[in-house]
């Protein structure tokens, strides 16, 4: 494979100064330990796209363990430091990120393992990335300065617009590329290339991925759900069907634009009030229909997740009961119980005005009304505990709702009121 190299020194003097400044130091601290460094990965295809990026790779061919010592002492900033993979990690307050690495070549012994890591040297450190866009890199050292490494055609896929891996056992390594591919396709607006685009639904199709864990999996899902829904997306998920790396079923029938639409409208309402919605869980909601809680017990995620994806299946006694007139009361006391998202779910899922509507009236009005009372204040009074706290409390809650009543003060005096009452 013939090596190209391009100048973009003029590009590079467009990155932020602060990162320049870091960028110099590195190929100032190389050049001094005779090393080669390279800034490679997103960055470089964001910056190509004239996109910012805050993280910056850093890959070395040779021992990086000085570069990264020398650096955070310049910066006096701290560095977490792997051992193992010879990696190390330096954030800044202000978010900015810098990985630095050897070079590296990564063996795979199974699909979905990890890989086996050896030092190698820059062209097979690149080969062993995912998508072409991803394996461009720019060396550092002051007499190579800007000049940006090509070696796959990362850049005419980044005019074309194409998504295309390196080779044909990306996906059969690592499966989470698929996943990767679809964030960056949805955000980019770029498409798969044919024949990657194959490889991809092969590999998710035909792999045998039990070895891989849902852990990973779940975290590319969560990056891909932090950003909203379009079509694009909604068409590459059909065509590559992901979702069965986790063992989920796409129902059949289901309008997904059109839920996803709605989906995006509430979670932009629900953000202007205040209100601190996970959003990837209920993205991903969308697509879980028919998961059963007990398909994912083992699944190394928060019982709280595991809840909001398994709910909609459970649902369907509840939306029948919720497509009724229902009074603020019977409303409350049915919709308690339920998270904030299971609700969101029903809203956008169950494509019944009664229901959307019910659930409306229950967030914008009722959610969140607590007595300022308690079983405290009724034992202070004499009563001894029973059905009749319930009764009183329901007595008080629909004051509240009235308007009737709203201070601890006039809850109390609301209930000697009733129990004067009930003696007379
Ligand atoms: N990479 C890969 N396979 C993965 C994960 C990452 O080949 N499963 C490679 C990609 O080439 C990527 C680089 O490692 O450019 C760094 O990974 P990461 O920082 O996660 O990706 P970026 O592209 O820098 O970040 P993003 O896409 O989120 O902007």
């Amino acid at each position: 494979i013939e090596e190209k190299e391009l100048e973009i020194r003029d590009l590079m003097d467009e990155l932020p100064v602060k990162i320049i400044k870091i960028l110099k130091e590195i190929g100032a601290i190389a050049d001094k330990s005779q090393i080669r460094a390279y800034l490679i990965g997103g960055i470089i295809r964001d910056l190509l796209l004239g996109k910012g990026n805050n993280d910056i790779d850093i890959v070395v061919d040779g021992n990086p363990v000085e570069l990264i010592k020398q650096l955070s002492d310049f910066f006096s900033a701290k560095v977490l430091y792997n051992e193992q993979f010879k990696t190390g990690s330096i954030k800044f307050a202000d978010g900015l990120n810098i990985d630095l690495a050897g070079t590296r070549r990564e063996n795979y012994h199974y699909p979905g393992a990890l890989p086996e890591v050896t030092e190698t040297n820059i062209f097979e450190d690149l080969f062993r990335r995912d998508y072409t866009i991803n394996a461009l890199a720019v060396a550092l050292n002051s007499d190579k300065w800007g000049r940006m490494i090509d070696y796959f055609g990362g850049q005419k896929d980044l005019a074309e617009k194409k998504l295309r891996a390196l080779h044909r056992f990306s996906f059969l390594d690592d499966p989470t590329r698929v996943i990767r591919g679809i964030r960056l396709a949805s955000r980019l607006k770029f498409d798969f290339e044919k024949e990657t685009e194959d490889l991809a639904r092969e590999a998710v199709l035909a792999g045998d991925f039990s070895r891989l864990t849902s852990e990973r999996i779940i975290k590319e899902l969560e990056l891909l759900f932090a950003e909203k829904i379009n079509r694009r997306l909604l068409g590459l998920i059909k065509n590559i069907p992901v979702f069965k790396l986790l063992g989920i079923e796409l129902a059949e029938g289901v309008d997904y634009w059109q839920q996803s639409t709605r989906l995006e409208s509430w979670l932009e309402y629900l953000k202007e009030k205040n209100y601190n919605i996970e959003e990837w869980v209920l993205r991903l909601a969308l697509f879980t229909d028919k998961l059963k809680k007990k398909d994912i017990v083992d699944w190394n995620l928060k019982e709280r997740y595991k809840d909001i994806l398994s709910f909609y299946l459970t649902a369907r006694d509840l939306i029948e009961t919720l497509d009724n007139d229902l009074d603020d009361l019977r409303l409350v006391d049915m919709l308690n119980e339920y998270k904030l998202e299971e609700l969101v779910i029903l809203l956008v899922k169950s494509g019944k005005v009664m229901v959307e509507k019910n659930i409306r009236r229950y967030i914008n009005e009722l959610k969140g009304i607590e007595l300022a009372i308690s079983g405290f204040d009724l034992k202070e009074l004499g009563l001894n505990p029973g059905p009749v706290y319930k009764d009183i409390f329901d007595r008080v809650y629909r004051a509240r709702l009235k308007g009737e009543v709203s201070t601890h003060q006039e809850e109390l005096a609301y209930v000697k009121e009733l129990l004067k009452e009930r003696m007379e």
